[in-house]
């Protein structure tokens, strides 16, 4: 079996100025015990306007945090008023993106279509997109979970080579447990990732699909992340709320270190 490294990421949405960015980040990296980056990746998804100060901190103190951002567009420059490019966020160091987060294509009407040319946009610059499906609970209660999933996954990742999927991460946030303080179960969780994982498969091989990581998110907190880490297909999380409390978090990020389960 394949042995895939559990990744934490923190997706701090629009919250912490570049001030509290600072304070956030050091006294999480504080609260981590040093051996724990054996076990784990740590993300941290800081707005955009906090990312110059935060990779300072991580690049000065050599920190074992990792950088993310939370979105960026497809094109490299040019006239896209109040966009980011994935090539300015290469040069900050940034190495994870978020790509098709449901608040990005709820809100802001981002498409499968604009999913997938950030995914390959993010890969083109050396960076790694967590791309992100999940059902609504309408889409739930109508039996919709899996095809609603996997069809957002594979348009997300139409044209990659099978190198390239191995390469990136997908994560299942189902959007009724966003910020609800409502979590899938444990085995809920699991069956969508693992029917992702059978997706993948079928659209590569088992190597490939093997070597992908598939985090779960949605109210994920230090008291669940245990369990929710412990499931076959479930390689990590992708965290909301309690990544913004550093307490919390580093609780969060122990729990789910594999010798912890
Ligand atoms: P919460 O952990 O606050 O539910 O948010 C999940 C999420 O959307 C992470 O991207």
């Amino acid at each position: 079996m394949a042995t895939r490294k559990p990744l934490i990421s923190g997706n701090w949405k629009m919250n912490l100025n570049h001030f509290e960015a600072i304070q956030t980040v050091q006294k999480l990296h504080y609260l981590l015990p040093k051996d724990i980056f054996e076990q784990v990746d740590v993300t941290v998804h800081v707005p955009f306007t906090d990312i110059r100060s935060v990779q300072t901190l991580i690049d000065s103190e050599e920190l074992d945090l990792i950088l993310g951002a939370q979105h960026c567009h497809w094109q490299d420059s040019g006239a896209f008023t109040g966009e980011v490019s994935p090539a300015f966020l290469e040069k900050l160091n940034v190495k994870y993106v978020v790509a098709g987060h449901s608040e990005r294509r709820e809100i802001f009407g981002e498409t499968d279509e604009m999913v997938n040319k950030k995914v390959a946009a993010i890969q083109q610059h050396n960076m790694v997109p967590i791309v992100c499906c999940g059902e609504t609970l309408e889409e739930r209660e109508l039996g919709e979970t899996e095809s609603k999933v996997l069809g957002q996954i594979e348009a997300a990742l139409a044209g990659r080579s099978n190198e390239q999927v191995a390469a990136l991460v997908v994560a299942y946030e189902p959007i009724w447990a966003i910020g609800t303080g409502k979590t899938a179960t444990a085995e809920d969780a699991q069956l969508v990732c693992h029917a992702i994982r059978q997706k993948l498969r079928v659209m590569t091989d088992d190597a490939t699909a093997g070597a992908v990581r598939i985090q779960y998110g949605g109210s994920v907190k230090a008291v669940n992340a245990a369990e929710l880490m412990g499931q076959a297909d479930i390689d990590g999380a992708l965290v909301g709320g309690a990544s913004l409390d550093p307490d919390e978090f580093a609780r969060l990020v122990q729990f789910s270190a594999p010798n912890s389960v």
